[in-house]
Parts: structure tokens; C-alpha cells; sequence
């Protein structure tokens, strides 16, 4: 195997699609795809612009709806890109070529659906919707010069409620997930991809039994 040293402007690997809603100041609800994310617990990570209306709306309402798209839902995901849901364009998404888009359920044929515990609606049309609370936030890359600084956070959110479709829960279990019938889109380097073959190879991992895992609910 032959390496060579390179400096890439990016460092997308490959992670899920995340399509999060949250409450307008004037009750309406936005969708933002997001792939900067990671699950520990019932805790998930999500790395978001400072600027985007996901972030003033998730900071303002502490909470939000994180809706999973399966990997045939392309199409809606294309169609947010480059929107936003800030009337006031950015100027780094203005030179990125995004537009104000005020109802992003409307732009991709996506259904609100009401939610049970947070205000902001689910999206229909996900086969995994989960109801989450603010629980932390972080500023990253805090010791970038200027304009910079400040530009990312971290955000956590505690689920607090989940919804899957009921074809994706493993058979015999209350509260496992199929992982032969779950298919979620990859974001790889900004193109989507999904896992449609389903071929698995065995993981030592999954040995463990899903249980163990469980942390204290608080
Ligand atoms: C597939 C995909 C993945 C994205 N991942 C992220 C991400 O991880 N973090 C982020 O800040 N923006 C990400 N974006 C860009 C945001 O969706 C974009 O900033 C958008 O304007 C946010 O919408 P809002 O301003 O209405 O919240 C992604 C976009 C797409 C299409």
C-alpha cells in the first residue's frame, strides 16, 4: 500500500443524513439537512453553522426534531441544498450559492406531521423520526483568527422520543431496530449514497448484547 500526503478541504467520510426541524419564530416549521453528527446514548451530536436558522431556532427553542431520511429520499435532500430558512442570507452561503427559502416543506413535497413533545413538526415521509431537547453546546474551532471564530458549533440534544416505521423493528424485540431493513442515506465528500445492496460482512461488535448499552434515563 502506497500513501501519499494530501490536505483536503474537507473531512466528510461518510456519515448519516439527518433532515432537522425546528420551530420558526412565527410558528412554522424548517428543515435543514445535516451529516456532521454522531449518537452516544441517548445523546446525539450535531456539528452546525453558527449561522444557520437551524441554530438560532434550535438555541432559542431547545429543541428540535431529528428526522431520519432512508436512502431513496435523494431527491428531497437535493432539493434543500443551498437553501436556507434565514430570510437574512449569509454572506458565506450567498457566495456558496444558497437562496432564502421560507417553506422548505412546501419545496419538497415533505408532509408535516404534528409531534407529541416538542413543538417543531416531524417529517412524515422519514421512516425515523426522533423528538429531542437541547442538552449542550460547544464552540468549536474557537482558536481560528477573525470572521472565523466561533463559525461552528457542537450542539447535544437528548432524544426523547422515538418513532420508527414499523417494517424496521427487529421481530420478537420491543425496542431493537432491523439493521437488514434499515437503509440510511451517506453523506460521502457532499454525494449521497445508500447501503441498498444490504450485504454485511459479520462484526465482532454486534456480539455485544444491545442491552448492556442502556444508560440511566435522566
Ligand atoms: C446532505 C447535506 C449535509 C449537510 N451537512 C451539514 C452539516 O453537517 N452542518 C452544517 O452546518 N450544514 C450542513 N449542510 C448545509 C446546511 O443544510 C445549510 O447550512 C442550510 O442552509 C441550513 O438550513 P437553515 O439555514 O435553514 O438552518 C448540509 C447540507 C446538505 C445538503
Amino acid at each position: 500500500m502506497v500513501h501519499s500526503t494530501i490536505t483536503p478541504a474537507i473531512f466528510y467520510w461518510g456519515t448519516p443524513v439527518v433532515l432537522i426541524t425546528t420551530r420558526n419564530l412565527d410558528g412554522t416549521s424548517n428543515i435543514a439537512p445535516n451529516s456532521s453528527v454522531f449518537w452516544l446514548g441517548n445523546r446525539c451530536m450535531l456539528g452546525l453553522a453558527e449561522c444557520s436558522q437551524t441554530t438560532a431556532n434550535l438555541l432559542r427553542e431547545k429543541e428540535c426534531v431529528l428526522n431520519l431520511p432512508s436512502d431513496d429520499m435523494i431527491p428531497q435532500v437535493n432539493a434543500l441544498a443551498r437553501t436556507t430558512g434565514s430570510e437574512e442570507v449569509p454572506s458565506f452561503k450567498i457566495m456558496l450559492g444558497y437562496h432564502y427559502d421560507k417553506d422548505k416543506f412546501r419545496t419538497t413535497g415533505l408532509t408535516p406531521m404534528k409531534s407529541e413533545l416538542v413543538r417543531a413538526d416531524r417529517i412524515k415521509e422519514c421512516p425515523v423520526q426522533m423528538e429531542a431537547e437541547l442538552a449542550g453546546c460547544y464552540e468549536m474551532m474557537s482558536s481560528l483568527p477573525g470572521e472565523a471564530k466561533g463559525f461552528t458549533l457542537a450542539i447535544e440534544v437528548k432524544v426523547k422520543r422515538t418513532y420508527v416505521e414499523e417494517k424496521l423493528r427487529l421481530p420478537g424485540h420491543e425496542n431493537r431496530i432491523n439493521p437488514d431493513a434499515w437503509r440510511p442515506m451517506i453523506m460521502s465528500f457532499q454525494h449521497l449514497y445508500g447501503l441498498r445492496n444490504g450485504d454485511r460482512e459479520t462484526s465482532t461488535l454486534a456480539d455485544i448484547e444491545e442491552e448492556l448499552y442502556r444508560l440511566p434515563i435522566d
